[in-house]
């Protein structure tokens, strides 16, 4: 097996860090893989905001639920999806169709993703903050984020405290890639995989995703995971940036 291939099938999100800072040169190495990745049209619809400022750190910890490894990890970089330098740029453009958030949520995402496994090819580790999206309108406002920028996630980087967390088992290659044609739930196979997690989080509770309340299957918690992550001031909030009119 090559090592990106390993690198990438050892992937755990990393919740406790070191005070070690990362330096200059890793940091800039991380961005610039981020910045190098595929682009929708090239439109390079993202910014990141680095936050280096303490206080900060503390009050986007507080607003998002609390985690504690926001303050804790060297580095906390927010993917924004940034369609306010393309309307600059183009401003008679309408941006409020919701193509353009997809576009940019998508160009986010697999730029986070990168800079995720760059840090983790240089023996840090990291975890993504969805919890950002929390309070997003204050959020917002004390980023100074401008019409058309949307905050979608948060990524802490810094160097692994203890031991590497176990493999986080998924769902079997069966039950998410199908041939030609999507292929209806397997019960018996879903029934599996939830006895496999069952047992990872009876072993390994602190590996539990925030949201988890308690030790249990996956099945057990989905209902709880999509009830927490509704978020019903959304749609205002994006429509308030500009995105998703129509
Ligand atoms: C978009 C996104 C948002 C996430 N938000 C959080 C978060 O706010 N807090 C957290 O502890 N983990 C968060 N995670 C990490 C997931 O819980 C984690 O990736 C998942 O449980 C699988 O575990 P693994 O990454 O260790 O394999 C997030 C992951 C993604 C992709």
């Amino acid at each position: 097996m090559n090592n990106t291939l390993e690198l990438l099938l050892n992937h755990t999100s990393i919740r406790s860090f070191t005070n070690q800072p990362l330096t200059e040169g890793q940091r800039d190495e991380i961005f610039k893989v981020a910045n190098q990745t595929s682009s929708f049209s090239l439109l390079q619809a993202v910014s990141i905001i680095r936050i280096t400022d303490k206080e900060l750190r503390k009050k986007i910890m507080q607003l998002s639920a609390n985690q504690p490894y926001i303050e804790d990890a060297a580095e906390f970089w927010i993917f924004c999806a940034d369609f306010n330098r393309n309307h600059q740029i183009a401003p008679k453009i309408d941006l409020e169709y919701i193509e353009y958030l997809l576009i940019g949520s998508f160009d986010a995402g697999i730029m986070a993703q990168n800079a995720l496994t760059a840090a983790e090819s240089m023996g840090l580790g990291g975890v993504y903050i969805g919890g950002i999206r929390l309070n997003i309108t204050e959020l917002t406002e004390i980023l100074n984020l401008p019409k058309h920028v949307v905050p979608l996630v948060g990524l802490c980087i810094g160097h692994p405290a203890g031991e590497k967390p176990e493999l986080k088992p998924r769902l079997p290659q069966s039950m998410v890639m199908f041939d030609n044609q999507y292929q209806p739930l397997d019960e018996e196979k879903l029934r599996t995989y939830d006895e496999q997690m069952r047992e990872y989080y009876r072993n390994r509770p602190s590996n539990a995703p925030f949201t988890v309340k308690k030790v249990n299957g996956w099945t057990d918690h989905i209902e709880d995971h999509l009830e927490r992550s509704r978020l019903p001031f959304m749609l205002e909030y994006l429509n308030k940036q500009g995105f998703a009119q129509k």
